[in-house]
């Protein structure tokens, strides 16, 4: 049996809290015309306001796919104001959606319990989480990296173990806008450790990836891809740079 980890590399842009009606028009246009981006293997995470942009595009057969930064934690539509729900989101063309993102542990204290109604909403509307873990410097400095990350899915392990697809974003807190890229080596220590994990968990999933984000630029993208243990790339900051993302895009393309 081939193993679930063997699936093409994903590349997914996180534009974060980022961009115009302006920008978004023409960084979708750039994308769609460009041939490693246009691909099904691309995902681009857009603010909420700008969905319906990517969707137009959609329309007209871009190939990229489209993903939500967030969703409600509240699974049916109902009187909850500024929320947005998983159906919206499935609505308008959106194929998957982060959960679990630091920023939102940090400001928005999202924990195990929201976390896992996320989760809850996402499966019922067939919508693939992109759920993100990853440890402080001070628990890495601690020798504390494994345990916060391995308590991080615990908390959600009963949810995971309903999707037919997983995948998990290791994204080291310390390495997200900072510039400073874990290392080959340490990423490939928690993908094993992460893939093993998932593994055991999840011994009927069918397709897992375990993506790793947090200062991958065009010219680290290359040497983290080629890790057998990473099955693609979760990009903030870089992802607003179009050249560079384009040379991320072909850099996933030679895998
Ligand atoms: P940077 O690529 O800017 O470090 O952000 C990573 C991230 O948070 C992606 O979700």
């Amino acid at each position: 049996m081939s193993s679930p980890f063997s699936a093409g590399k994903l590349v997914i842009a996180n534009w974060k809290m980022h961009g115009s009606v302006t920008q978004v028009r023409a960084a979708l246009s750039v994308l769609s015309q460009d041939s490693a981006c246009n691909q099904s293997h691309i995902m681009i995470a857009l603010p909420t306001p700008y969905l319906l942009l990517a969707n137009e595009w959609q329309q007209q057969q871009a190939g990229w796919q489209i993903a939500a930064q967030d969703v409600s934690s509240f699974a049916e539509d109902g009187a909850f104001t500024g929320e947005v729900s998983a159906r919206m989101l499935a609505d308008v063309g959106c194929r998957a959606v982060l959960v679990g993102h630091s920023e939102r542990r940090q400001y928005f204290a999202e924990g195990q319990q929201v976390l896992s109604k996320k989760l809850k909403a996402l499966a019922q509307h067939h919508l693939l989480p992109i759920f993100c873990v990853g440890e402080s410097f001070a628990q890495r400095e601690a020798g504390l990296a494994w345990q916060t990350v391995e308590q991080q899915l615990d908390e959600v392990m009963p949810l995971l173990k309903e999707l037919p697809q997983v995948v998990v974003a290791y994204e080291p807190v310390w390495a997200i806008g900072t510039g400073k890229v874990a290392s080959l080596a340490d990423v490939e220590e928690m993908h094993t450790q992460l893939q093993k994990k998932l593994l055991h968990s999840l011994p009927a999933c069918a397709t897992m990836r375990v993506l790793y984000g947090g200062s991958v630029k065009a010219d680290n993208a290359e040497a983290i891809l080629a890790l057998p243990q990473v099955d693609g790339v979760l990009v903030g900051g870089a992802s607003l740079d179009l050249g560079q993302f384009k040379k991320i895009c072909q850099a996933s393309e030679k895998r």
